[in-house]
């Protein structure tokens, strides 16, 4: 990518800017394409903190992970919900939570999401196991133990995505499967695909039939029909009561709401799922290692892995999976690359390390963009390579990186950071050691031969997990146990 730019200073202690980045549709997905190698040439050049104009925001980056702590600390000065106002309701299609007209809403979205933690994460755990297990029933553990062809993302995406539904939005009244589940997921993909421009703020209507698309997709959670639905997650029920609350909500935005958790709840899920799962396939050695960890949680339990007989795992059995846990934030680490933004709220010095402080004006964006500190050699060596025990250390978890010597508060951060950490990490994790085990105990897997190492397709750079470029044909069977 070719940038031509000016640099010159403004204020005493602002930081260098990098001007003339001139914004025009698609200008974000630039970006996305360059984003790492565009910020780290800024960096080799520039410094550890500069700030670039795009599309008319001030946006200054802090490279260095060593400085993320006195970015995260500052919550009030530097807010995250502003930004996240500006862009979701645009996005999910409900009015702004922050306008004025819903008072308190905010801090009740907010307090709702403890729900998804803590000792609320068992019940969900446990209904996601019995939800995994019933999908994986009715469209995987059936017939003989002969040899089947499936594609990963395929198989990730229809599983996760229905267990992740039902757990959280629960059944339907009169069945154990919602209809038209596979016409809102192929829905979803296609909303999700416009999810980058949609962010980048182009309006909806430019982008053909995303609107009508997104219709559907909210028409789903319309309250009517969500009233008849059983076994609804804790979680949801809460949002459903929240958003009851305000008169001035019609029906379709309380469903866009809804909408928009479901988007928070596999939009990364599925594909970090992904990711875990190509990973350990295409390292029999993480495999095998992770494979026996798995039976031997199980054994210490007493389970058999009958076909027929639901298997349970315990908060502290899915604890104890150091290996699998491993291999999954090492998949993360390598996948993930959301950005973390704050908006500014009033002028003011953010002070940084010793005696060094930078400018900040009202209405600047800070943004940390924790793929360059995942991929940075001076903290992780071989940071492009897949090293399944890369966070274990004399048997627990390793949790000592460092950088320049000094020890680092932040490592990994494919979860966001500080108060705006992601509220579903817990859980997200979870449902990703459960699938994974489950798929480990039942099948034997094998990729096919001669195809392509999957690549991240970097155009939802700074949005989240990246999905993969193009995806990969496995062939599986039932293990013989
Ligand atoms: C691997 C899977 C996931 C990843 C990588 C992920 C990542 C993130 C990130 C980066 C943020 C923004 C945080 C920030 O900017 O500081 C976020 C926010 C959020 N996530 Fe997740 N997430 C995942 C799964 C989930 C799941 C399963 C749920 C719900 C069940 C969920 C619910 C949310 C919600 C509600 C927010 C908004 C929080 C707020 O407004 O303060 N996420 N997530």
């Amino acid at each position: 990518m070719h940038i031509s730019y000016v640099l010159y200073y403004r204020r005493d202690g602002e930081p260098p800017l990098i001007n003339g980045w001139i914004p025009f549709l698609g200008k974000a997905l630039e970006f996305g394409k360059n984003a790492h190698r565009f910020l780290a040439a800024h960096k080799e050049k520039h410094g550890d903190v500069f700030t670039v104009l795009i599309a008319g925001k001030y946006m200054t980056f802090i490279m260095n992970p060593l400085l993320y702590p006195y970015v995260i600390k500052h919550k009030k000065q530097l807010d995250f919900h502003e930004f996240s106002d500006q862009v979701a309701p645009l996005t999910f299609g409900y009015p702004p939570v922050g306008s004025g007209k819903f008072p308190g809403m905010s801090e009740h979205i907010q307090r709702s999401f403890h729900l998804l933690q803590g000792d609320n994460l068992n019940n969900l755990t446990a209904s996601l196991m019995g939800n995994l297990m019933f999908v994986f029933r009715q469209d995987y553990l059936t017939g003989e133990s002969e040899w089947r062809t499936e594609s990963v993302y395929q198989l990730c995406n229809s599983i996760m995505f229905e267990a992740t539904f039902l757990t959280l939005f629960g059944k339907p009244a009169h069945s154990s499967r919602h209809s038209g589940m596979v016409t809102l997921r192929e829905d979803f993909v296609k909303f999700d695909t416009m999810f980058p421009l949609l962010i980048a703020r182009i309006p909806i209507s430019l982008l053909g039939g995303t609107k009508a698309t997104r219709d559907k997709l909210i028409n789903y959670f319309h309250p009517q029909r969500m009233s008849g639905w059983s076994n609804t997650s804790g979680f949801i029920k809460e949002r459903a009561a929240v958003l009851e609350q305000y008169d001035s909500l019609g029906d379709v935005d309380k469903a866009a709401h809804h909408f928009a958790i479901l988007w928070a709840s596999v939009g990364n899920t599925v594909p970090a799922t992904f990711w875990a799962m190509y990973y350990l396939l295409t390292h029999p050695e993480a495999l095998a290692v992770v494979r026996e960890e798995i039976h031997g949680v199980l054994q210490v339990s007493g389970i058999e892995t009958h076909h027929n007989r639901d298997l349970t795992f315990t908060r502290e059995e899915l604890d104890s999976l150091l290996n699998l846990e491993s291999s999954i934030n090492e998949s993360l680490r390598l996948s993930s690359a959301s950005m973390n933004i704050r908006m500014a709220q009033e002028d003011f010095s953010l002070r940084l390390e010793g005696e060094r402080s930078i400018g900040v004006r009202k209405g600047d964006l800070i943004s940390l963009y924790p793929q360059s500190m995942h991929m940075d050699p001076g903290i992780y060596e071989n940071p492009e390579i897949y090293k399944f025990d890369r966070y274990i250390e004399n048997g627990k978890e390793k949790t000592d990186f460092y950088k320049d010597g000094q020890k680092l508060k932040y490592y990994r951060m494919s979860f966001g950071s500080g108060s705006t950490k992601c509220p579903g990490r817990h859980f997200a994790v979870n449902e990703i050691k459960q699938f994974l085990s489950l798929l480990l105990l039942y099948f034997d897997m094998e990729v096919l031969e001669g195809q392509k190492p999957c690549t991240l397709d970097p155009s939802r750079a700074g949005l989240g997990i990246l999905l993969p470029t193009s995806d990969v044909q496995i062939r599986y069977r039932l293990r013989r146990s």
